[in-house]
C-alpha cells in the first residue's frame, strides 16, 4: 500500500443540533461524507478508511448500501465497486488525533503516505490534494498540512510560524492568545502523514481545555521527535469550508451549486438564470438544453441535448431524452420521457412510467407506472395507472383508469390507435383492442374488440317543451 486517505467523521456535529449525523447531511443531493468521498476516490488511493462514531452503521449503510432492516434505500456505492473503502470506529469522540489513531489497525502494511482529512469539507478538490501530496514528497516531509488564508478565520486553527518561517504548532481558537487570533493563515484539516508520524501519534497529550487529543498537536509535537513538519499554503478559502453549522452548511451548498452550473455551462447548457437553479451532482444534461428558473434536477436524472425544461419543473432519477419540452410545474419521479415528447404543464409523471416519442401528455395529467407508446397523447385532465397505452393512441380529456379495486392494482390495455373519448372510466383488468373507439362518458369494464365502437352510456332522451312548461309554472 502506498498512499492511504483518512476520513474523519467521528465528531458528534453538535454545532448542527441534528439526530443525523453531521457527514450524513445533503449536499447538493448527496450525503456530505459522498462529496469527500468522490473527491479522494479520483486520486485512487489503495485504501480508503472512515472513522465514524456511534452512528458508524448508518454512515457505512450511506456510503457502502444498507445492511438488514437499515432506514437508509441504497448506498452511493451499493451496486458499484465499493472496494477499497473500510471503516474504523471511535467509540468516544476524544478528538481528531484520537480518531486516526484508531483507524490504524486498518492500515496495517502501509509503506507510504497517510492523507488525513476532515468529512466535513465537502468543497476540497482531488488536485489540491495531489499537490500536497506531491509536495510533502519533494520535500521529503513528515508532516505537511494543507493551509489556506481565511477572510474569517475565526472556525479554524491558526498556523503559528517561526521566525525563520517554519511552522511550528497549531492552535486552535480556543487555545489561541491575541497575537495568534490575528493569524490569518489556518489549517484546512487536510494533512499528509508519514509512517514515523503515524508512530508518534499516541504522544499527542491530552488538550486540557477540550479534553481532546489534537491532531493539530502533532504538528508541534514533530520537532520535539525530530520530524519535518511544514505548511502549504495552496488552494482558495472556498474549497476548504469546514461545515459545521446549519448556516455553513446552506452556504457550502450555495458553493457546490454554483460549481455544478458552471461546469454544465462550460458543456453548453443554457439557463435563464443560472443562481435560481438547483441541480445535484449526479444529474447530467446535454448541450443546447436550456433550464429556466426554479427547476430541480435530483438523483440519477439525464437530460439529452435540445430539450427545454421550463420554471418549476422537478425532475427526480429520470431520463429525459433528446428535444423534450418539460413545462412549467411539471413533477417526473423515476421514469423515460423519449425524444420530442412534451410533458405538461402541470403534470405529474409517477415512478415507473415511459413517455413515447413525440408523445404528449398535457396539464393535470397523472401518469402512474404507465407506458405511453409513440404519438399518443392525453392531453387534458386524465389519471393512467398501471396502463400499457400503445402508439397514435389519443386518450380524452377526463379518462381515468380505475386501477384499484381497493385490495390489488389491476392492469389496463389500451392497443395501437384506440380513441378514448372523454370522460370515460376504464375498469381495469381490461383491454381496449386496437383501433377501437370509446364513447364519451362511457363505462368500460368489459374488454372491447379490436375496430369496434364501445358505448356505455344510457341513450339521450328528450321531452318535448319540457323547459318552457316549467318556466311557465314559475310564474
Ligand atoms: C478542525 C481542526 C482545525 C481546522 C478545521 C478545518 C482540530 C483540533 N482542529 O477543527 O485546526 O482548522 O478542522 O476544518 O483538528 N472528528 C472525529 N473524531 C473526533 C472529533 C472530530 O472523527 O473525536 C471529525 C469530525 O467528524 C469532523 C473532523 O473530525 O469531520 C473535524 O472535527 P471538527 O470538530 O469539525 O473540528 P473543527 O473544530 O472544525
Ligand atoms: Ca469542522
Amino acid at each position: 500500500m502506498k498512499t492511504a486517505v483518512v476520513i474523519l467523521a467521528a465528531g458528534e456535529g453538535k454545532r448542527m443540533k441534528s439526530a443525523v449525523p453531521k457527514v450524513l447531511h445533503r449536499i447538493c443531493g448527496m450525503p456530505m461524507i459522498g462529496a469527500v468521498l468522490g473527491t479522494v476516490r479520483q486520486m485512487r488511493p489503495d485504501k480508503i478508511v472512515v472513522v465514524a462514531g456511534r452512528h458508524l452503521e448508518l454512515i457505512r449503510d450511506a456510503i457502502i448500501g444498507p445492511s438488514p432492516g437499515s432506514a437508509i434505500d441504497s448506498g452511493i456505492y451499493s451496486g458499484t465497486d465499493a472496494g477499497g473503502i473500510s471503516f474504523a470506529l471511535q467509540a468516544e469522540p476524544l478528538g481528531t488525533g484520537h480518531a486516526v489513531l484508531c483507524a490504524l489497525p486498518e492500515l496495517k502494511g502501509l509503506q507510504g503516505d497517510l492523507v488525513v482529512l476532515n468529512g466535513d469539507t465537502p468543497l476540497v478538490r482531488a488536485e489540491t490534494i495531489r499537490s500536497l501530496l506531491k509536495q510533502h514528497r519533494q520535500r521529503r516531509n513528515d508532516i505537511t498540512v494543507l493551509s489556506f488564508l481565511a477572510g474569517n478565520p475565526e472556525a479554524y486553527g491558526r498556523v503559528v510560524r517561526d521566525s525563520a518561517g517554519n511552522v511550528s504548532a497549531i492552535v486552535e481558537e480556543k487555545d489561541a492568545d491575541g497575537e495568534q487570533r490575528k493569524i490569518t493563515e489556518v489549517n484546512s484539516g487536510v494533512y499528509v502523514l508519514s509512517s514515523a508520524a503515524l508512530r508518534i501519534l499516541d504522544a499527542i497529550p491530552l488538550n486540557l481545555q477540550k479534553k481532546e487529543y489534537y491532531l493539530t498537536d502533532i504538528v508541534s509535537l514533530a520537532g520535539k521527535k525530530g520530524l519535518r513538519a511544514s505548511a502549504c499554503c495552496i488552494g482558495l478559502e472556498e474549497e476548504f469550508m469546514g461545515v459545521n453549522t446549519r448556516f455553513e452548511l446552506i452556504r457550502a451548498a450555495g458553493l457546490m451549486r454554483k460549481k455544478i452550473i458552471a461546469l454544465l455551462i462550460e458543456k453548453g447548457v443554457d439557463f435563464i438564470d443560472p443562481g435560481l437553479v438547483y441541480i445535484d451532482h449526479t444529474v447530467s444534461i446535454g448541450a443546447t438544453t436550456t433550464i429556466y428558473p426554479n427547476v430541480y434536477l435530483e438523483g440519477s436524472t439525464t437530460i439529452g441535448r435540445g430539450s427545454v425544461i421550463y420554471p418549476n419543473a422537478r425532475i427526480k432519477d429520470s431520463r429525459i431524452g433528446n428535444r423534450v419540452m418539460i413545462k412549467d410545474s411539471s413533477v417526473i419521479e423515476g421514469s423515460s420521457i423519449n425524444d420530442a415528447a412534451m410533458i405538461g404543464p402541470f403534470a405529474h409523471i409517477r415512478p415507473g412510467s415511459v413517455v413515447g416519442r413525440n408523445a404528449r401528455i398535457g396539464n393535470f395529467v397523472e401518469l402512474k407506472k404507465t407506458k405511453v407508446g409513440q404519438a399518443s397523447k392525453a392531453s387534458h385532465l386524465s389519471y393512467l395507472g398501471d396502463a400499457q397505452i400503445g402508439r397514435g393512441v389519443n386518450i380524452g380529456a377526463g379518462t381515468i383508469t380505475c386501477n384499484y379495486d381497493g385490495v390489488n392494482k389491476h392492469l389496463t390495455v389500451i392497443e395501437d390507435g384506440v380513441f378514448i373519448g372523454s370522460d370515460s372510466q376504464l375498469v381495469a383488468p381490461v383491454r381496449i383492442g386496437k383501433g377501437a373507439y370509446v364513447g364519451a362518458g362511457s363505462t368500460i369494464t368489459k374488454d372491447v374488440p379490436r375496430e369496434a365502437l364501445a358505448v356505455s352510456r344510457v341513450a339521450q332522451q328528450h321531452i318535448p317543451g319540457w323547459a318552457k312548461k316549467r318556466r311557465k309554472k314559475k310564474t
